[in-house]
């Protein structure tokens, strides 16, 4: 047990671990210090003097952001001296300080504006002209006004401390101090939009989001991120049926504060011209609309054909679609229409894993333990490009908790900032590189490891063997790509007992029909059957799309409700954020499809298929209030017993700033100039979502 002191605040007794601030002591114990440049998390500043107290027996103001508590201590938060010290401050910082609430960005939601209604003076003492400077562009997500700056340093901290970037610093001194981008007049960075997050005024404003709306004019509606597979949680900002703002301010989910590019700004594909919003049939004359009910009818005539024929149908997944379109595809496929050629773009080799780890459920890391991890070792991954938020978590560790990380990549990558060590290798070498960390790692306290595509079959049972000799307790995270790659595995989107993989169906010159769901594989492969009818779902007319005969209108994450399963295996609620009229969800389409086709597969509302993965898939048995309420809720392992399975096993490489297809139709991913490739990626500018079976919603 940690040692306490008891201490007096306002008056009441309060206990304290030792060491803790004085501003953290009056919050435990229900007090408020008010404070702008302290933030939880990030390193001391001591700059805004906001949170100034009394502390008796010493002979002035004391910090409270910087003071750590101590036996016997007589704090006074709340006396004439402290309130007439505030509201210095806070006359001082509005000295140059445009009073514009009625058209900042911010209003409404603007840490000063609260502070100076709860402490602040209506007048000012201070009558000269107020120093203005113009607003500046510094990238198409990031704005800045110098003037509404109180220069309390968040931004600075966050960019460096949170996202081992350091884009921002100051610049000149005293009245004339400002932040400064790290290129001269614009950012080069993540593009995260952090730091305008944690912006307590309207200095730094999104490009996506200024002056469109009020705060309270929005609903706030609480969902998953749809791009990579960390799922982080975001709160989009929703109106007149429009998302508007990303943010997760609540801190609510596996990622608190923390959101990328992808998940803060990229909801715009949403609303791309090229929507698909009606089902569209190949004629002579190209595509045409027709009515869904016209498309249903079509689909159950063939599928329902060629399954009376015993003809060869075969389906391809997506790792985007949710844990209950899966299921209730993978039903479909092999109860409804008596096929197991059912596959989806696999992008970390999970048939492996599962069976190299023989159901031991302890054995999966979860997000939380990448921040709590005594060290963490990441192999043939680029963890910050490819996994923002547990590169997020893996940072955080290290600076909080003094973790240990170790990487084996083939290139430089971010996390070697922080490395206690850093080894690179050839494609190829992972394995010998991480033999050569193994005393190091023998003495950690504990271990959690990552690793990527590379790493698969024998490599991976070799990796698991090392892991288990180590003698410490070592936990895992297979790196896959997508928003539910994991979940695309766990329902069944994989060519058991026979089944053709997607590699397989493509190659087959025999196939009847095809169908494809969210993916886009013939981005990069041809389809050699030629007279097979192909259906396909999706958000846009993809390379894939246009090859079918039928099209239908899908809906994405943002415009359904369902469960995602994140690559560390918790299983999140989507919620419905939108409606876009003319698409309608994958689950929706299937079940019209199996009724149309007289197949009882049961409801295929998103809830009562949930029940039934909680009954029916190994691992699943969740508790339901922890999702209810918004939470993660952590997985088992399928047990061991997926047999190897056909087919290729392949990340597409995505970076911080593509996410197949969906990157491509987002204008706001395109406008921002960074894009590199990556180290394991084969993504540039221009050269968007190339992987194999990227595009699509894969
Ligand atoms: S957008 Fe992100 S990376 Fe860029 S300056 Fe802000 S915090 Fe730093
Ligand atoms: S721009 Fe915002 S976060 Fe950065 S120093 Fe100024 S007020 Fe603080
Ligand atoms: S880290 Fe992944 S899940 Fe999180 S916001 Fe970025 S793309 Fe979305
Ligand atoms: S909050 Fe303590 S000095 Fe800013």
């Amino acid at each position: 047990m940690a040692e306490t002191v008891k201490l007096t605040i306002d008056g009441r007794a309060v206990e304290a671990e030792k060491g803790t601030l004085i501003i953290e002591a009056a919050r435990q114990a229900g007090i408020e210090i008010p404070s702008f440049c302290y933030y939880e998390g990030l390193k001391l500043q001591a700059a805004c003097r906001m949170c100034l107290v009394e502390v008796e027996k010493t002979p002035k103001l004391q910090v409270g952001c910087t003071l750590p508590v101590a036996e016997g201590m007589v704090v006074h938060t709340d006396s004439e001296l402290v309130k007439s010290a505030r509201k210095g401050m806070l006359e001082f910082l509005l000295t140059n300080h445009p009073l514009d609430c009625p058209v900042c960005d911010k209003g409404g939601e603007c840490e000063l504006q609260d502070m100076v209604f709860r402490y602040g003076a209506g007048e000012s003492r201070f009558t000269e002209r107020k120093v203005h400077t113009d607003e500046q562009q510094w990238s198409p997500v990031v704005y800045f006004d110098a003037p509404r700056c109180i220069l309390c340093y968040r931004c600075v901290r966050i960019c460096d401390e949170g996202m081992g970037v350091n884009a921002l610093g100051v610049g000149n001194r005293g009245v004339i101090a400002a932040i400064v981008p790290n290129h001269h007049d614009h950012l080069e960075c993540d593009e995260c939009g952090m730091c305008i997050d944690i912006c307590p005024v309207g200095a730094l404003t999104s490009g996506t989001y200024r002056y469109q709306t009020r705060p309270w004019e929005m609903d706030h509606v609480g969902t998953i991120c749809t791009h990579c597979a960390d799922g982080c949680r975001t709160t989009l900002g929703v109106r007149n049926g429009r998302i508007i703002r990303g943010n997760n301010r609540d801190r609510s989910g596996i990622n608190g504060e923390f959101l990328c590019v992808k998940g803060r700004y990229a909801f715009d594909f949403t609303e791309h011209p090229d929507r698909l919003l009606s089902p569209m049939l190949r004629t002579e004359n190209g595509y045409e609309p027709v009515s869904w009910a016209k498309a249903l009818e079509l689909v159950a005539n063939k599928f329902g054909a060629v399954k009376a024929r015993n003809g060869k149908l075969g389906i391809i997944g997506s790792n985007h679609t949710t844990n209950e379109e899966n299921f209730f595809l993978a039903k479909l496929a092999r109860q409804g229409l008596g096929t197991r050629n059912i596959d989806h773009h696999r992008t970390g080799d999970l048939t492996t894993f599962f069976d190299a780890l023989s159901g031991r459920n302890d054995a999966l890391a979860t997000t939380a333990e990448l921040y709590s991890a005594k060290a963490v070792l990441v192999v043939g991954a680029d963890l910050s490009q490819q996994h923002p938020l547990l590169a997020f978590q893996v940072r955080s560790d290290v600076r909080h908790h003094g973790a240990h990380v170790y990487t084996v990549t083939r290139g430089p990558v971010r996390e070697d900032h922080q490395a206690a060590a850093g080894v690179r290798v050839e494609q190829g070498g992972e394995l010998a590189g991480v033999e050569s960390l193994r005393d190091r790692l023998k003495s950690e306290g504990n271990l959690v490891i990552a690793f990527g595509d590379s790493i698969q079959g024998e490599s991976l049972r070799k990796l698991i063997a090392f892991g288990d000799s180590l003698g410490i307790p070592v936990k895992y995270v297979c790196l896959v790509d997508y928003s539910n790659s994991r979940g695309a595995f766990d329902m069944g989107l994989i060519p058991r007992e026979g089944g053709l993989s997607r590699e397989q169906m493509l190659a087959a010159t025999d196939l009847d029909v095809l169908w494809v769901v969210g993916s886009n594989p013939l981005k990069t492969a041809a389809l050699s059957s030629t007279n097979a009818f192909v259906v396909v779902q999706d958000l846009f007319m993809t390379e894939t799309a246009r090859q079918a005969d039928l099209v239908l209108p899908a809906a994405s994450a943002y415009e359904k409700s369902g469960t995602v399963t994140n690559v560390c295996g918790e299983v999140q609620k989507l919620k419905q954020a939108i409606k876009v009229m003319g698409a309608k969800t994958d689950l929706e389409i299937f079940g019209l499809i199996a009724k149309e086709m007289g197949l009882d597969l049961g409801i295929w509302l998103p809830d009562k298929v949930f029940e039934e993965i909680r009954r029916t898939v190994h691992g699943y048995n969740v508790p339901m209030p922890v999702i209810a309420a918004g939470g993660a809720a952590a997985t088992a392992p399928l047990n061991g017993r997926v047999a190897a399975l056909p087919g290729a096993i392949e990340s597409a490489g995505d970076t911080l700033f593509t996410s197949g297809s969906l990157s491509r139709y987002s204008k706001l991913l395109n406008s921002v100039m960074e894009a590199p490739g990556g180290l394991y990626g084969n993504q540039g500018p221009g050269d968007r979502g190339q992987g194999p079976g990227a595009g699509g919603r894969s």
